[in-house]
């Protein structure tokens, strides 16, 4: 057997067909097959497979998700289809099944409080700080002037940079300041006009102060994820009566009052308040990226927010006053409707015409109201039956598609497994005894 070689120099530079081959061999047992499998999941469309060759580095095939629809989205009024891409099974269940739920109850309500995105330039002055102060205004008039065309047509949109503020960290870190930047980017997520800005900005900040022989080192100048200006708040709201009747017998009193301290837990104690919040995450990541926009910026300026109080707790908040339940969500989401992958994505395309193009406040209202319906069924299930049980009916199904049971023979232990404990072993030992039973007849 030849050598295995794991490391290699000018990878990136191979052909596609060359980086399989390498991969293939030196690392599977059956290199034939697994090329083949991989070359598989190649898009027919060869303009489409281009596209998301290019849409990140070393590309060698593509990793299908399923990609989902969540109907039943009433929303301010308006109904929406929303796409939804996830791994994990019942999400979109749960999503649809909370919209639904909502539909006739008023709907889901939203509102965008304001989109600003920040950025800074972080930079070191070892001088006098009123130095810095005195110049600051005449600093501001010429990073605005040099940022004038990079500017223009961001402004001809109605954005571009709304505020410079200097920021003093002189006490936690020597010698330590800040240029703090906002911006509104209108309809696009706004990192490379943010960054490209910013970069500007450190460029004329050192040019300003050599000319005055004044020393300043500047470390980064990057966009910040964390945008508590970029808000979004969703709700929904009914008379308590009006519930209804759930699982189990439950009756809407009973089931508001504990849906409330479901809630409450997760204000109250981090353990809880992580699981409900990734609960929320599984709608909101799920429509983020069917949408073609950055879910890792999203999800770490929603867990940033989830702090403001000064302790990680639930995005999310419930109330019963005066007969009526209400729940809300409230996190940043600072996503984009143009640029990036929301043009360049095939399905992020499509995504964009399900939703019936929608600008970057509604695709905001409505990647947060999945959030709140999502947040809503899961705190429901958990409150009444239980996760498990939808859970592993959806699990069933996997498992049966993966020992590749025939419709018939899905039916017949779908009935069997009704009521009883799933598990892989279990549903595999069924369906070979099944098996065995109906060859023997
Ligand atoms: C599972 O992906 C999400 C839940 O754990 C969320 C929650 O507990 O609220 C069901």
């Amino acid at each position: 057997m030849t050598q295995r070689q794991k490391t290699i120099s000018g990878f990136s530079k191979l052909s596609k067909r060359g980086k399989i081959k390498w991969i293939v061999e030196n690392f599977f047992r059956d290199p034939e097959h697994v090329m083949h499998e991989l070359k598989s999941y190649w898009l027919d469309n060869e303009d489409h497979q281009k596209i998301l060759d290019e849409i990140s580095e070393n590309t060698i095939s593509n990793y299908h998700l399923p990609f989902g629809v969540a109907p039943n989205f009433v929303i301010n009024g308006r109904t929406y289809c929303v796409p939804m891409v996830t791994e994990e099974s019942s999400v979109v269940a749960a999503a649809a099944s909370g919209a639904k739920f909502w539909m006739n109850r008023g709907g889901i309500h939203a509102e965008v409080s304001d989109t600003v995105k920040l950025g800074q330039v972080h930079f070191f002055y070892r001088g006098d700080r009123s130095v810095l102060i005195e110049t600051f205004e005449d600093l501001k008039a010429e990073l605005r002037a040099d940022t004038s065309e990079m500017a223009a047509n961001m402004e001809k949109r109605g954005g571009g940079v709304i505020g410079v503020e200097l920021k003093d960290f002189t006490s936690e870190m020597d010698d330590y300041y800040q240029l703090f930047v906002s911006f509104q980017t209108c309809e696009s997520m706004g990192a490379n006009f943010i960054n490209s800005v910013l970069e500007q900005f450190a460029k004329t900040l050192i040019a300003f102060y050599t000319r005055k022989n004044i020393e300043v080192e500047v470390l980064m100048s990057i966009l910040s994820n964390f945008t508590p200006d970029c808000l979004v708040r969703t709700w929904v709201e009914c008379p308590v009566g009006e519930l209804g009747l759930f699982k189990g017998g439950i009756d809407a009193e009973t089931f508001a009052r504990r849906f409330c301290q479901a809630v409450n837990a997760a204000e109250i104690d981090i353990y809880r308040a992580v699981t409900h919040n990734k609960g929320i995450f599984n709608g909101i990541d799920a429509v983020v990226i069917a949408t073609g926009n950055d879910f890792r910026a999203i999800e770490s300026a929603g867990h940033a927010y989830a702090t403001e109080s000064g302790k990680y707790c639930s995005l999310s908040h419930c109330t019963i006053e005066g007969g009526m339940f209400r729940f809300s969500l409230q996190l940043p989401i600072a996503i984009g409707t143009v640029g990036g992958l929301t043009s360049l994505h095939p399905i992020a395309r499509r995504s964009f015409e399900l939703l019936e193009f929608p600008d970057s406040r509604e695709l905001m209202m409505i990647i947060a109201a999945t959030g709140l319906a999502q947040n809503f069924a899961a705190i429901r299930s958990l409150v009444t039956t239980g996760i498990q049980d939808g859970h592993m009916r959806m699990h069933l199904g996997n498992i049966l598609k993966t020992l590749k049971a025939s419709d018939e023979e899905a039916e017949h232990v779908k009935s069997h497994f009704n009521g009883r404990q799933v598990s892989y072993g279990a549903v595999r030992d069924y369906l070979h005894e099944e098996r065995a039973r109906s060859s023997a007849r």
